[in-house]
Order: structure tokens, then sequence, then C-alpha cells
């Protein structure tokens, strides 16, 4: 009613109390919220009143515990927004470390699933970060959060949502990717940064409001925040990587330009493509081979028709001075004849799957191989194993120096494996936040199925990370050197075992420039090997924008081109500015395996924005079109068709 907007909390203060879709006036005000429609885009007109009946408040006294506070809180009111509200629960306040600090809130009597992710916690007592955490107002700068396609590294606080959960999307803005990072840092109007995480693996989102302020909603799993205190953007990361884990130290070949495509098709185009590059003396490391390679997309094989000789070119290669890198997909044929295939016999005599509901039955869903497949669980030991075994066979059938893990979100080609998800609490939760398709079965597995750390409701976001520390393991153990491991899904302190690329991005200028973003938001995340396809993945990229991604790509830290369109593809005058641009790369490649190694040791960014280094300029806040290699390179690429040089009014405000 008008009276009850003109007392409702400002536009920019409110708190959407009606996130899934359908709110209306009569079931908002059933819930006890306000009402008001506005024509601010994307405000809630649904919203929680200044005196909400929801909520906790604090019951009796904080607890001094050993390495900081206990309070206990009760729910307000019998009210319940998605059911099943849990009361009292306990917030734990730990300071961990003097820049780090862990608020923890929990269900005091059943236990909940919790992210298997170790952080040690020395202990100290440092009272005073508390009250300066709690009386910082925070600003509008507020960065990170993934995996999305973030237009701009600084983000919108227009009431913007970003839900999480890992899918197999190709890039879009505001869709959920590949990977979860609920991970944030803050930069304060003061030029202070800190850090924020808040460790949940469950699906769930956050939105950002003008106020400015942050809702987290998770529908599983508990409230683990951890606050890093900066007070540089640089420290919040080193901070950060010190709690998950440290980015591994690369070999120094990866840092060599890399080639890729899907659909070489046969051995033949692999070394005419190989050749035209040597030919055009185009500086080149490492190649790739995705799955084309396989013989009917099995993982474990190779196509001994079109990829005849296989095994005898990957060591010449590697007698040239190259190094290989072959894919390998977490789905096996669960269809070839019972004896012929190896992966799926040994796996399902050792009961590594992910199981129906049931607990017992391998679930069952539709990927790349043919017919029917079924998925490992790598949160299983028994699993861990099986790879481990079967990676190390496959060295001798091909050389291979590193692997890239792909469709490991995972993705399943169905909704739900067979014969669909059942309709319970599981499978359609009263609540699912904002992601794509508003359902947590679509192109993967049912919530309710089994995995050896839970149920796949809570551990689906895992699957990237828990398949991506063992392929390591493998790779180290199979070549006895530094492992590479290239993975699309991740999860926090993916970093320490691997890298990853941004997806399967489009082939557009934009896109080009979004790659910036995603580098930099990487390694906000700990994961600073990180880079776009070159040119692009899908669409058909154009001589123009893939030169220009070339010349981009030269600095991402992992650089591979990715498209049809190799940088020998389009005659001399691109491979020749091309080798010159990857000249540049080659002669700074002792700087950036120095960046790798400063990550690797104290956790900083290897690829980092204006920002890291000149914090008290608030023009560098914004900056997303250029960015800087450790302290002391800027590269600025063009990003706009038709133009040959960057200008002031070009939304960086650099000349
Ligand atoms: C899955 O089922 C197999 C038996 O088919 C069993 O050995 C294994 O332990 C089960 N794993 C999980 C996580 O339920
Ligand atoms: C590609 O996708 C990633 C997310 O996977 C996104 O961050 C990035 O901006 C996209 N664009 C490019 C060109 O990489
Ligand atoms: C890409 O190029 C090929 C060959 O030139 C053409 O057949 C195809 O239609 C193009 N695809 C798109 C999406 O433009």
């Amino acid at each position: 009613s008008p009276e009850q907007c003109s007392r409702a909390v400002a536009v920019q203060r409110r708190v959407d109390c009606h996130p899934q879709p359908g709110a209306t006036q009569e079931n908002c005000e059933a819930r006890g919220c306000t009402w008001c429609t506005t024509d601010v885009p994307n405000a809630p007109w649904c919203f929680f009143p200044e005196d909400s009946p929801y909520g906790y408040s604090l019951g009796g006294n904080a607890e001094k515990t050993a390495k900081g506070w206990r309070v206990t809180l009760n729910k307000r009111s019998q009210l319940s927004l998605f059911g099943n509200d849990i009361s009292p629960v306990v917030v734990d306040v730990e300071f961990q470390t003097k820049d780090r600090l862990r608020f923890k809130i929990y269900d005091p009597n059943t236990e909940r699933f919790e992210v298997p992710l170790k952080i040690d916690s020395p202990g100290v007592a440092v009272i005073s970060i508390y009250l300066q955490i709690t009386t910082t107002v925070p600003s509008t700068s507020v960065y990170g959060f993934g995996e999305h396609e973030h237009v701009s590294f600084k983000h919108n606080m227009d009431f913007v949502t970003y839900g999480m959960f890992s899918r197999d999307q190709a890039p879009t803005p505001f869709a959920n990717l590949y990977g979860v990072h609920p991970f944030y840092m803050c930069v304060e109007d003061d030029s202070n940064a800190h850090g924020v995480l808040l460790l949940n693996s469950n699906a769930q989102d956050v939105s950002l409001s003008p106020n400015p302020s942050l809702t987290f909603r998770t529908i599983g799993g508990i409230l683990d925040f951890y606050v890093f205190l900066g007070p540089t953007p640089e420290n919040v990361v080193q901070q950060y990587t010190e709690a998950i884990g440290r980015p591994h130290m690369p070999a120094y070949w990866s840092l060599g330009f890399q080639l890729s495509r899907w659909g070489y098709g046969s051995i033949d185009v692999l070394k005419e493509t190989v050749n035209r590059m040597h030919r055009y003396d185009i500086p080149y490391d490492v190649q790739h081979l995705d799955i084309d390679y396989m013989e009917r997309r099995l993982d474990f094989t190779y196509d001994k028709e079109n990829f005849a000789g296989l095994p005898e070119y990957l060591q010449e290669l590697k007698k040239a001075g190259m190094h290989n890198i072959i894919i390998l997909d977490p789905f096996i044929s669960k269809d070839e004849e019972p004896g012929t295939y190896r992966p799926y016999d040994l796996g399902e005599e050792m009961g590594i799957w992910v199981n129906n509901s049931d607990g017992v039955t391998p679930a069952v869903g539709q990927a790349w191989p043919p017919g029917n497949a079924v998925f490992p669980d790598y949160t299983n030991p028994r699993t861990v194993e099986w790879w481990n075994q079967l990676c190390l066979e496959f060295k001798n059938v091909l050389d291979y120096d590193g692997i890239w893990i792909d469709m490991n979100e995972p993705s399943n080609f169905l909704q739900g494996q067979f014969p669909g998800c059942a309709d319970n609490d599981i499978n359609n939760p009263p609540y699912i936040p904002s992601i794509s398709d508003r359902s947590l079965a679509e192109k993967t597995l049912c919530p309710d199925s089994k995995t050896y750390l839970g149920e796949h409701y809570n551990t689906h976001s895992l699957f990237g990370w828990s398949q991506t520390a063992p392929t390591f393991h493998a790779v180290q153990q199979a070549t006895g050197k530094r492992a590479f491991v290239l993975s699309r899904s991740t999860f926090v302190s993916s970093g320490k075992h691997g890298g990853h690329w941004l997806g399967d991005n489009f082939s557009q200028w934009k896109d080009m420039h979004y790659s910036i973003i995603g580098m930099l938001e990487f390694n906000l995340f700990g994961m600073p090997y990180i880079g776009a396809d070159i040119c692009g993945f899908n669409y058909n990229t154009t001589y123009e924008l893939c030169l220009r991604w070339m010349q981009l790509g030269s600095f991402y830290p992992f650089s591979r081109n990715h498209n049809e369109q190799d940088p020998a593809f389009f005659g001399e005058e691109f491979a020749k500015i091309s080798r010159a641009t990857l000249r540049i790369r080659y002669s700074l490649l002792p700087y950036l395996y120095t960046l790798f190694f400063e990550s690797h040791v104290h956790g900083n960014t290897v690829v980092r924005s204006l920002m890291h280094e000149f914090t008290s300029d608030q023009q560098t806040r914004g900056i997303d079109t250029a960015f800087l290699w450790g302290p002391a390179f800027m590269v600025a690429p063009v990003l706009e068709e038709a133009s040959t040089a960057i200008k002031k009014h070009h939304h960086t405000g650099i000349k």
C-alpha cells in the first residue's frame, strides 16, 4: 500500500524477500514482507521490512573459546521462507592468523556437509581486528565471484545476482559456468582491501545491491566465512592462497605457446598443422590432442585408423623438444563388449562409479562415448587408485607430458541419469538458486546420486576439483616431472594442482575483452595459470579478430590457440605478426617464470589489475581493458574492430 511504501526501506537498501521467480503482492505479504513496485531496474519489489520478523537474535552472552568467541542465535519467529529452519544455530568466530578471521555458522545438533578442504588455523587472539571489520563500511569496488562471464571486472552493484553451481555451459553473461569460486575482494574508499570466502560447495547465489550490500544464499552445507584482512589487494590474494593452498609451480615449457583444435580428424592434418607452424617459424612448444584422437571417444584409447602412428609421432615431437597434452573425459562407456574395455571392467570390479540414490547401482548417463556411460567418483579413494593406474598404463601408449581434463562439471547430455530424477526434496528443493534453467539436474546427474563424500547435491561442484589432484599426482608419477593439468571445472584451491582455460568461448570481439576479466578473476581465485581460447572457440573467427586475439593471447599466462584458424592458417602476413608478438612473450619468459615462482611461494598474482599496483588512484578501480604482468609490465591490447591504437576515452582512461 502507498503508506507502507512511504515508510519502506530506501530502494537501494532493499533485500529480496522472494528470490525465486513469481513474486506477487499476495505471496509477498503472506511471508510478512513488504511489497512496493519501483522503476529502478532489477530492484526487488518484495523485500524484508526494517523490523523483519525473520532472522535470528542473540541468545545469551558470547562465550570465550580457545581462538575466539562462540555465540548462540535463536530464530525470532516461527515464520519460515524455505521451511525446515534450524534454531538455535551457533556462530564460532575464530582468529586464525593475524590476517585471517573465520565465522562459522552451523547447526549444533545435526551434522551437515562441510567442504573437505583443510585450512590450517594456528590461532592468534587479535581482538581489535574484529572491531575493524564490523565497523568498516565497504565500498562498491567489489571483484570476484565465479565462474561467470563478467562484463566488467569491478562489479555492477545495481541488484545483480550471480548463481554458482558447476555447469557445462558456454560463457554467456550471468550464467553459472564450469567452476565455483565464492570468493570476492572489496577495495574500500580509503584503499584498504579485504577478501571474503564463503567455503560452501552447494548450489548458491549472491546478490549485489547498491547499498552496497551482498546477500548470500546457499541451499546446503554450513555458512563458513573466512575474512582476509589485506590491507592491499596483493596481500588479500596472498592471505587467501595461504589458507586454501598456493598455486602449483608450472613447468617452464608450459609457458610456451600451445596449439589445439577439436577436429584435426586425422594424423595427417595434425602433421600438416605442426609443419606449417614450423615452416612459418612461429614460436610453439606444446601440442594438445582433443577428443578426436580417441577411438570412438573412449578414454585411454587412440584411433588406430585415422591416427595410425600417433604414439611414434608424439615421440618424434618430443625428440624435437615439444611437449604433448592429451584430453581425458570423466565418463566411461559401459556398453563395450565385456572384456574388451579395461577402464570399464576394472572400474566396475572396483566399485568406483557415482551411484544412484540406492547407493549400489551406478548412475548411467550419456556423454561423448557411444552407448551409455558411468561416472568415476573421484571423491572415492578407490577411484583415485583406478585413475592413477590407467593414467600410468596409458603413458606407455601415448607419451604425454600433461593431461587436460574436460567435461568434469560433471557433464551429462541428459537431465539427470536414467530414468530421470525422482520427485523428492533433494532433487527439487524449495529454493533453487539463480542458476541456469533453475534446475540442479540439467546437463548433469540427479542431486540424490551418491558419491563417497555424500550426496551429489553437496558434492556436485566438487567433481572437477576432486579429479584435479589425482590427475596431477598421476601425471607427476607418469612423467617423473612437474605436472601439467588443465581442468575445465574448478573449485576453491584447484590452483594447487591445475590451471584452467576460460571455456568454450565465442569468437567475438566482446569475448576477447571479457577474457581479460576472466584472467584477472582467476588470479584472485589463486589460479594464475589461466587463459582463454585464442581466436575463440565457437563461431568462425575473422582474420582481424584472430590477429588481435593472437596479440592479446601472447600475454595470457596459459597461451593456447584452440581454433580451426591457427596462426599459420591465414598466410604470411598473419604469421609474421604472430611470430613477432610471440617473440615478445618468449623474450619475457624468465620474468613470467619468476612471477609464477612468487605466486607459488608467496601467493602473489601473476597477472593483476592496475589497481593492485596503483590502489589509491581511484581511476584504476574500473580498468579491465589493460592488465599487468606482476608489478612491472603493462599490456594494453587493441580490443576493437578496425582500430589500430588505444585512445584515451576508450574506457581504459589510459593514453
Ligand atoms: C557404489 O556401488 C558399489 C557397488 O555397485 C559400491 O561398491 C560402492 O561402494 C558404492 N559407492 C558409493 C559411493 O555409494
Ligand atoms: C570466456 O569464458 C569465461 C568463463 O568461462 C569468461 O570469464 C570469459 O570472459 C569468456 N570470454 C573469453 C573471451 O575468454
Ligand atoms: C563458418 O565458415 C564455414 C566455412 O567458411 C561455413 O560453412 C559456416 O557456415 C560458417 N559458420 C558460421 C556460424 O558462420
